[in-house]
């Protein structure tokens, strides 16, 4: 029998559980063509949600694209990609090319072969940024005019949207809005992990996306769904699972889907060949994990400074609950408010740490543990 865990990787179907609610209202805002922003903490399930939700439009005739934009180097080929995402459904490159000339003169894009030998529709090379930003209004304008030509809905997801600061972001952030907000028929969401990041564009009044569209947030799976599932699994495999593995699971994983998974598929590879897991198995795989990114987490550590290293091994002691409170500040000798404050924004931006009704914790719970356990 195969593993019915999956991590490391979008999920739907079976792998992708609960979330009725969330599949049902972004369904609905992305059906009546809303701008979503969709906003979590890491891994807790964004782009297998949208993934899911994508599925079910599909079967309705909507179309779709996805774009995760962590992915690209460069604007140019973030631009590339996503005019080629929106011909996909064009049907042959000569007859998408005939639609690319009419509603985009000034695009002129070449088709070129990709690396595995696929026909793509290019830029073309040595073309100035100046060039760009002719064209890049006439490309956030296209899903509207598709969706006019073939009488559909369309549904466009950017992932990791905050990758486009990166790139000359306010001046992006400008284009897309004033294209976005003119298109009735097309839904879109922006989603990412940066939380911070995300929100500052939609709740200040100055930055071009304020107020474009409901804001959704992604919370943790409460631990007896998990749970629910994880019985589920086990029990249909006829694994034999001592009661307190699976509540080690939820515990260690604090309501991350993503570390659920993880655990359980290591247990399950852990128990299937004896048909049980045991007390003290959980533990085992935990280590496991760890000891395969010792060397990870050692040189993530020699490269933070001195006030970073001392804040992460209280916060991986004693939670990230009050830190600047006079009894935490002391009894872990962190210095002055001001200073922490500022460590705390820059774990933040590194990523390496997230704030959640006011309590910082590790994003990654691996590394917390490391830094706990083995850090003196
Ligand atoms: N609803 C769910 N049911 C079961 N597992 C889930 C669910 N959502 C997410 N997961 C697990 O969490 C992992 C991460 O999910 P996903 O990549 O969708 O999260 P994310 O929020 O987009 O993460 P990132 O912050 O890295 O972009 C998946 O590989 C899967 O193991
Ligand atoms: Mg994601």
């Amino acid at each position: 029998m195969e593993n019915p865990f999956i991590y490391g990787e979008r999920v739907t179907g079976e792998y992708f559980w609960d979330r009725e609610q969330e599949v049902e209202r972004l369904k609905i805002d992305l059906l009546s063509s809303q701008k979503v922003f969709l906003i979590s903490s890491r891994k807790m399930g964004k782009s297998s949600l949208v993934a899911t939700v994508l599925e079910q439009l599909e079967k309705q005739g909507i179309i779709t694209v996805y774009l995760d934009l962590e992915k690209f180097s460069s604007y140019d080929k973030l631009l590339e990609r996503y005019l080629n995402c929106l011909m996909k459904h064009e049907g042959p490159l000569e007859k998408a090319l005939d639609f690319i000339k009419q509603l985009l003169p000034q695009l002129r894009p070449e088709i070129r072969l990709d690396e595995e030998g696929k026909p793509f529709f290019s830029f073309g090379l040595g073309r100035s940024p100046q060039g760009i930003e002719n064209i890049e209004s006439e490309i956030y304008e296209l899903p509207g005019k598709i969706s006019e030509k073939k009488g559909k809905k369309i549904v466009i997801v950017f992932d990791e949207f905050q990758e486009i600061l990166d790139f000359n972001g306010k001046h992006i952030e400008g284009v897309i809005r004033s294209e976005v907000q003119r298109q009735r028929n097309v839904g879109y969401v922006f989603c990412g992990s940066k939380k911070h990041l995300l929100a500052d564009m939609v709740s200040s009044p100055e930055r071009p996306f304020y107020q474009i569209g409901p804001i959704m947030r992604l919370d943790k799976i409460p631990g007896e769904t998990m749970l629910r599932f994880l019985k589920e699994k086990f029990l249909s495999a006829n694994i034999d699972v001592d009661g307190g593995c699976l509540d080690q699971i939820i515990e260690f994983s604090r309501g991350v889907p993503h570390y659920v998974q993880m655990l359980a598929h290591r247990l399950w590879d852990y128990s299937v060949s004896k048909g049980k897991a045991e007390a003290g198995d959980v533990q085992k795989v935990v280590n496991e994990l760890i000891s395969q990114s010792f060397e990870e987490f050692q040189s993530r550590w020699g490269n933070l400074i001195t006030s970073k290293k001392l804040l992460l091994k209280a916060i991986s002691v004693s939670g990230g609950q009050n830190v600047l409170s006079k009894k935490y500040m002391t009894e872990h000798n962190l210095g002055y408010p001001s200073s922490i404050r500022r460590t705390l924004l820059s774990l933040m931006d590194e990523g390496i740490l997230d704030k959640e009704d006011g309590s910082y914790f590790f994003t990654d719970l691996l590394f917390c543990r490391w830094t706990k356990d083995y850090v003196e």
